[in-house]
């Protein structure tokens, strides 16, 4: 290999073995996954289908997209009339393979909120709108109709309307979605996000979603590997379309799958070839499929388990060292800490935690006050820290650690932030922190090597 590429992937792989690795989103994959990804797979064009190919040569791409077809079907258990598309490049792109598939533009969507945790392939636009609401003084601030800045192409080609969270409990009040779809009439509605750290009541939203003739896609990204490790309840069977991604709690290669009723998923595999794909990664496909054998064990059951209770343990401790979670604590892998009453907004507290090789990252709040980019809110998340081999135990010294990263940097939190990066990335305090964090990353160690 290139040294220069060398010197940058060594660099990579030192970071991730002497870190510890809170960001909800990511996950460490077998050294099996990794070899299925890089594998001659990779070397192959496959547009079309398994028995369908545009280009010769497929007999063996044809075998692995079934085996990883049937894979799926398997772990999600899917009935007999529920099928697979393993195609999609991303999470995105899934989203947006579905849209165009069941909807025209224009259509109107119902998602959540972005800065509630929702995500921005659900939607996103801001502006001159903001916060307007047709509903009473109650419910005034529960629904965001966007403005006239599209950030999001899926802003630009449908209308899309979220539902927040309700202001004192950061939940969803499903009364209040039910009535907002009554009202709007949206042709799609979704769930799931980045940042929602309670359970949704999928059956709930399928029934809101039905007695407004609206499709329901659950978008269950970042919970898809505790589904298929049955440490969550499932929407298969419930939602009419599901999204996923395979990288997150799922402990694949990044890439993304949708599964959905047959009659949904022959409009899927159109609107992905020849709608907005040529070939998939194959080496991908390769990598999802070992990914899936390896949900397919107890070992991997117990280890989706161990990723919630070691998230609800990690809540626990932060709480009794005051901190405020949204939502009061978390029933998945994701807590959302609201850093107000620390006097440190987000940014400053992700950078303190970087230095004392804590990776997390700063995220919004519901109702947030702050700004964008430094927003009152942290996010992090134990799918990582679980693949190391980290308990209960070790969730009450990382609070302890994160307690104290954030009482130093709350000291220097009303600098500039250039300023804030020179007293903080050598403050002896930290320093000493980063030394035990490298030591505890050695006892538990991530095999990639
Ligand atoms: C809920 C949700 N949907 C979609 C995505 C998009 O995935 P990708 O980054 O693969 O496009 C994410 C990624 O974080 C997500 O959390």
């Amino acid at each position: 290999m290139n040294s220069q590429l060398q010197t940058i992937l060594n660099n990579e792989l030192n970071r991730q073995l002497t870190t510890l690795d809170l960001i909800a989103s990511e996950n460490f994959t077998s050294k099996a996954v990794r070899e299925a990804v890089s594998s001659v797979a990779m070397h192959k064009y496959s547009e079309g289908y398994p028995g369908s190919r545009y280009y010769e040569g497929n007999e063996f791409i044809d075998q692995l997209e079934n085996l990883c077809i049937e894979m799926s079907r398997k772990i999600f258990k899917l009935p007999q009339n529920w099928g697979v598309n393993v195609q999609p490049l991303a999470g995105s792109n899934a989203n947006l393979i579905v849209y165009n598939a069941i909807l025209n533009p224009g259509d109107k969507i119902l998602s959540m909120y972005l800065p509630d945790g929702g995500h921005l392939s659900h939607g996103w636009s801001y502006g001159a709108k903001d916060e307007q609401s047709n509903f009473g003084d109650a419910k005034q601030k529960m629904v965001y109709y966007g403005g006239s800045r599209k950030v999001n192409i899926v802003s630009k080609i449908y209308n899309v309307v979220q539902y927040k969270t309700d202001p004192s409990t950061n939940l969803f009040d499903y009364d209040f979605i039910e009535q907002l779809a009554l009202a709007e009439k949206p042709r799609l509605i979704i769930t799931g996000g980045t940042a929602y750290p309670r359970l949704i009541n999928y059956k709930r939203m399928k029934e809101i979603a039905h007695k407004v003739d609206a499709y329901y896609m659950a978008d269950i990204a970042h919970e898809a590997g505790l589904i298929a490790g049955e440490a969550l309840e499932s929407p298969v069977g419930i939602a009419d379309v599901i999204t996923f991604t395979t990288h997150k709690t799922f402990r694949g290669p990044k890439g993304a799958s949708i599964i959905a009723k047959q009659e949904i998923i022959d409009l899927v595999n159109k609107s992905v070839i020849p709608g907005m794909q040529g070939g998939p990664n194959n080496g991908t496909i390769a990598g999802i499929t070992q990914a899936l054998f390896e949900i397919d064990t107890q070992e991997f059951k117990s280890y989706a388990a161990q990723i919630v209770s070691n998230a609800q343990a990690l809540a626990k401790e932060l709480l009794s060292f005051d901190f405020k979670l949204v939502s009061g604590g978390t029933d998945k892998h994701l807590i959302v800490i609201d850093l107000r009453n620390k006097e440190i907004g987000g940014k400053f507290a992700a950078r303190a935690l970087n230095y004392a090789n804590i990776v997390s990252n700063m995220n919004t709040i519901p109702y947030e006050t702050g700004s964008p980019l430094n927003p009152s809110g942290l996010r992090i998340g134990t799918p990582s820290i679980t693949t190391r081999g980290m308990k209960e135990s070790e969730m009450k010294q990382l609070a302890q650690w994160i307690n104290d990263v954030i009482a130093v940097a709350k000291e220097f939190a009303s600098l500039d932030f250039n300023e804030f990066n020179e007293k903080i990335r050598n403050h002896p305090a930290i320093l000493k922190i980063r030394t035990e964090v490298i030591e505890i990353t050695k006892k538990f160690p991530l095999g990639i090597k």
